[in-house]
């Protein structure tokens, strides 16, 4: 039976160093800047290092397992990372438990939404999970083979988001960016 609890950061890590090598280790991430087209200059300050991250592990009696994280970024948009599960343990619906968790921590936090940037091949977890689908509109533009995924907390609250995100776009003329 596998059960499922906070950690730390230094309980995740070893665990992220084992799989997900291109992954920054820091407990939160430093992605996420919208930069201004011409001067480079961040517009958009995620506010990356003011939300305390949250460790989840799943653990199938003492070994860990599977891990996940969170950590709240530009006031009220949940960011979820480094979602991980041990190869012998895939395909159980782990991933899609720990993610539940993360979802649960950012409403618990009063966020709009829980976002994520997932490889193409981990989205259809995260699509079992209500996560959907967004375009390089979402957030900023960060080149990259990932996706951008999002799961809808408080729809007022993500129209409020998109008005405010995409008239910034506007002030400063930035050009559209292309669709992924
Ligand atoms: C991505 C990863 C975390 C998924 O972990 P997992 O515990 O196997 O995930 P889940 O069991 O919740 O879901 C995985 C599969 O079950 C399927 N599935 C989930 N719920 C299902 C259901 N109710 N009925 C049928 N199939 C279901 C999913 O479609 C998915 O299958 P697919 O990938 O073959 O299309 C794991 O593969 C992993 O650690 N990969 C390496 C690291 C990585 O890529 N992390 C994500 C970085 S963004």
């Amino acid at each position: 039976m596998i059960h499922y609890k906070r950690i730390t950061w230094e309980e995740i890590l070893p665990m992220w160093e084992e799989g997900m090598p291109n992954m920054s280790k820091d407990p939160t991430s430093a992605m996420g800047m919208y930069l201004h087209p011409e001067t480079d200059e961040p517009l958009y300050d995620l506010q990356h290092m003011k939300g305390a991250p949250t460790f989840y592990g799943a653990f199938d009696g003492d070994k860990l397992i599977g891990v996940n994280s969170g950590h709240m970024n530009m006031d009220r948009v949940y960011r979820s990372r480094g979602l991980y599960v041990k190869e012998n343990y895939r395909g159980n619906q782990i991933a899609q438990k720990l993610l539940m968790k993360t979802i649960a921590q950012a409403r618990h936090e009063k966020a709009i939404c829980c976002w994520s940037f997932p490889s193409k091949e981990a989205f259809s977890t995260y699509r079992w999970m209500q996560f959907q689908l967004k375009t390089c509109f979402f957030n900023f533009q960060y080149q990259d083979n990932n996706i951008r995924a999002c799961y809808i907390i408080d729809h007022p609250g993500m129209c409020d988001y998109h008005a405010k995100f995409y008239s910034m776009l506007s002030d400063v003329g930035a050009p559209i960016p292309e669709l992924n």
